[in-house]
């Protein structure tokens, strides 16, 4: 445990000098907007002594998973939201765009701010940073991912891979449940089983994934899962990192920004009970289920349950509560980087762009009150 530590220092440390040595320019270019001798010899508070050096880490890694979500969902505008002038970018695939309106009318409206949300919420909090004399998040030098090849896409390099996406739908079930919560170590069942396993687009690919129809409805049903997959995440990882926040302004921020999360979690939790059950003719080990059917529906599945079921919460001694969960806050940046990892969302992404991320991430997970 000990040596662990220690090793995770000092790669830590070789990162950040690396920032002042042209022969580390690959690791360090462009991740931080500054790049500053000063940063090897931070103090207890940040260079100009504004911003305590625990919070610049968890603001710059919130910075960081903000500009990942905006990437993601920027792809998913183009293809199925509405493109305009607050989120520019792509044209709109009227097949894709349909597909998701079987889940809900407003699925574009919806697809289109959040992603305009997300994109304020990344401008934001570098700006932030930036006004407090602190280090900034860029990681464009890692836009290299190819974009779908289907009308309506834009052609350029992404920083993540939407075609490929293995998707934990267990939040479903989570979210259901009255005497399980995964700070208490439980394990839920997934909603879509085989989301959860192989690779699965969740937009498509060409335009050949615009047919037949039911395939291009399993891709938008992928998506339609996705969207509350991202969006619970982001709203654990606010009140996750809130309480190793220091300053009252750095944990307003936390605090106003992390419950909108929550809006758009609870949106898509909505919209995604109505994805049509139906099995993927170019995949059929791609299945969705009707979840309101034995063996699913009931407490566990019924669609229209979208509110948080009331679970255990700090203590079996305390009566149940209504809460999001998890909130447990040790790791919880090094957990968020596993679990979008691990949904295939970086396949393609060059190893420094995942040493770069894990050490923002534990440097936010080091952040103390
Ligand atoms: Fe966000
Ligand atoms: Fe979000």
């Amino acid at each position: 445990m000990k040596n662990q530590l220690k090793t995770s220092i000092n790669r830590r440390s070789f990162v950040k000098n690396g920032l002042t040595a042209a022969s580390a320019a690959t690791v360090g270019a462009g991740l931080l907007a500054h790049t500053s001798t000063v940063l090897a010899h931070d103090g207890p508070e940040e260079r100009s002594g504004r911003l305590d050096r625990g919070d610049a880490a968890i603001l710059r890694f919130l910075a960081a998973a903000e500009i990942l979500e905006t990437d993601l969902w920027q792809q998913y505008n183009e293809l199925g939201g509405i493109p305009d002038s607050e989120v520019p970018g792509g044209s709109g695939n009227p097949t894709y765009t349909a597909a998701l309106a079987v889940l809900d009318a407003d699925m574009a409206q919806y697809i289109h701010d959040n992603t305009e949300d997300e994109l304020t919420h990344e401008v934001f909090i570098n700006a932030y940073l930036d006004s407090k004399g602190a280090d900034t998040v860029n990681l464009d030098q890692f836009r290299t991912l190819p974009s779908s090849k289907a009308t309506g896409a834009q052609q350029i390099g992404r920083l993540t891979n939407l075609m490929q996406l293995t998707v934990d739908t267990s939040w479903w079930t989570r979210y259901r449940s009255g005497d399980k919560n995964p700070d208490f170590g439980d394990s839920f069942d997934q909603a879509v089983p085989s989301l959860n396993k192989g690779q699965h687009p969740a937009i498509p690919r060409d335009d050949d994934d615009l047919t037949p129809n039911d395939h291009i409805q399993a891709i938008a049903n992928t998506a339609g899962f996705h969207f509350g997959t991202i969006e619970q995440g982001g709203t654990s990882l606010y009140p996750q990192l809130a309480q190793r926040v220091t300053h009252p302004e750095v944990l307003r921020i936390v605090l106003s920004i992390g419950p909108t999360e929550a809006m758009h979690f609870q949106t898509w939790q909505d919209k995604a009970g109505n994805a049509p059950a139906l099995t993927d003719p170019k995949d059929s080990s791609l299945i969705f289920p009707d979840l309101n059917s034995p063996p699913l529906g009931g407490e566990e599945f019924q669609t229209n349950l979208i509110m948080p079921e009331p679970t255990i919460f700090l203590s079996r001694k305390l009566p149940t509560c209504s809460i999001v969960r998890p909130t447990a806050t040790k790791g919880a940046a090094m957990g968020v980087l596993k679990f979008l990892t691990e949904m295939g969302l970086f396949i393609g992404q060059s190893p420094a762009f995942f040493e770069l991320l894990r050490d923002l991430a534990e440097d936010a997970d080091e952040a103390k009150r």
